[in-house]
């Protein structure tokens, strides 16, 4: 059994969908489930037994939002450990390392809690661009991308990517117990998306540039909670200074084909919303 917590969300569906098709049995867990699946509360500890019976690898979404999920996802992994669990596949960023803090230290410790483990530090995800994430609406609605990254590129990444790099490394007969950076083909800066969302669309876009500050107050108001606010929008001024600018051989190492270009997802995936515009 391979428990997937997130398994409703970007990478997790995708994951659990794969999973099954080729035969694993899989626990598909998340605090809201859809039918059949299993209610799991990262912070709600009575909802974790459960989630554990008979499970041989777990792939891990941490609590989204959290600025530190350590406290909140390390005695779980402690009790995984206790109830057999061999293997854990964790989704963690390219912008965090192996840390002692944050999610870097949950990173940093798994080697060590289990004997079989990866940790996927997946760029951007392109699917930040399409359906009702903020890019997308701001893109749909007022014809702008706004980011504090100035001319700073990025490895954008389809998630579809990411998910069978994770199903690789949950089920391939060795272990890879490694971090794997991964990204799309290219890295692009937000007015190269800006031009290729105008391209594929047909309708106008333009990249916005504002400082962190002026970022931070955006995400706000649209919700998140202060501090992960910040933490946002410092990473868009990593990615104006460089940190992002970078592609890797992961997926085409991991999964033997090549990943896919930000052209040919949005292609995929705005050809209904242009039509039904
Ligand atoms: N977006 C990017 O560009 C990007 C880039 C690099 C890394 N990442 C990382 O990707 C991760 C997930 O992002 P995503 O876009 O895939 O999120 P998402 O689509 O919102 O999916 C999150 C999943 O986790 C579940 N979930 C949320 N809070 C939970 C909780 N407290 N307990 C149990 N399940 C919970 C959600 O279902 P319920 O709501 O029903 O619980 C959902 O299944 C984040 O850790 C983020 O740092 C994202």
């Amino acid at each position: 059994m391979i428990l997937v917590i997130g398994g409703t969300g970007t990478t997790g569906r995708i994951v659990a969908a794969t999973l099954a098709e080729r035969g694993h049995p899989t626990r598909i867990a998340s605090r809201r489930p859809s039918p059949g699946g299993f209610r799991f509360d990262w912070y709600d500890p009575a909802t974790h037994p459960e989630a554990l019976g008979g499970v041989r690898a777990i792939y891990a979404i941490p609590p989204v939002g959290e600025v530190d999920p350590a406290p909140i996802m390390l005695p779980f992994l402690d009790r995984a450990r206790s109830a057999g669990v061999r293997r854990v596949v964790l989704l963690s960023s390219s912008a965090i390392g192996p840390a002692e803090h944050g999610l870097g230290l949950v990173h940093a410790r798994l080697g060590e809690l289990f004997p079989e483990w990866a940790v996927l530090r997946p760029s951007w995800f392109m699917e930040n661009f399409v359906s009702e994430q903020p890019h997308a609406v701001s893109a749909r609605d007022h014809g702008e991308i706004v980011s504090a990254t100035g001319a700073g590129r990025v490895g954008f990444v389809d998630p579809a990517d990411i998910a069978e790099v994770a199903v690789r490394a949950l089920t391939d007969p060795t272990s890879h117990n490694i971090d794997h950076v991964i990204t799309g083909p290219e890295a692009l800066s937000y007015d190269e998306i800006a031009a290729v969302l105008s391209e594929v669309s047909g309708r106008s876009v333009k990249h916005r540039a504002v400082d962190a500050a002026e970022l931070a107050a955006r995400h706000s108001a649209n919700g998140v909670p202060p501090d992960f606010a910040h933490f946002l929008a410092s990473l868009d001024t990593e990615i104006g200074a460089g940190a992002e600018d970078r592609t890797t051989s992961t997926v085409a190492d991991v999964t033997g084909r090549p990943p896919r270009s930000f052209r040919d997802f949005c292609r995929d995936r705005l050809r209904g919303d242009s039509a039904s515009a």
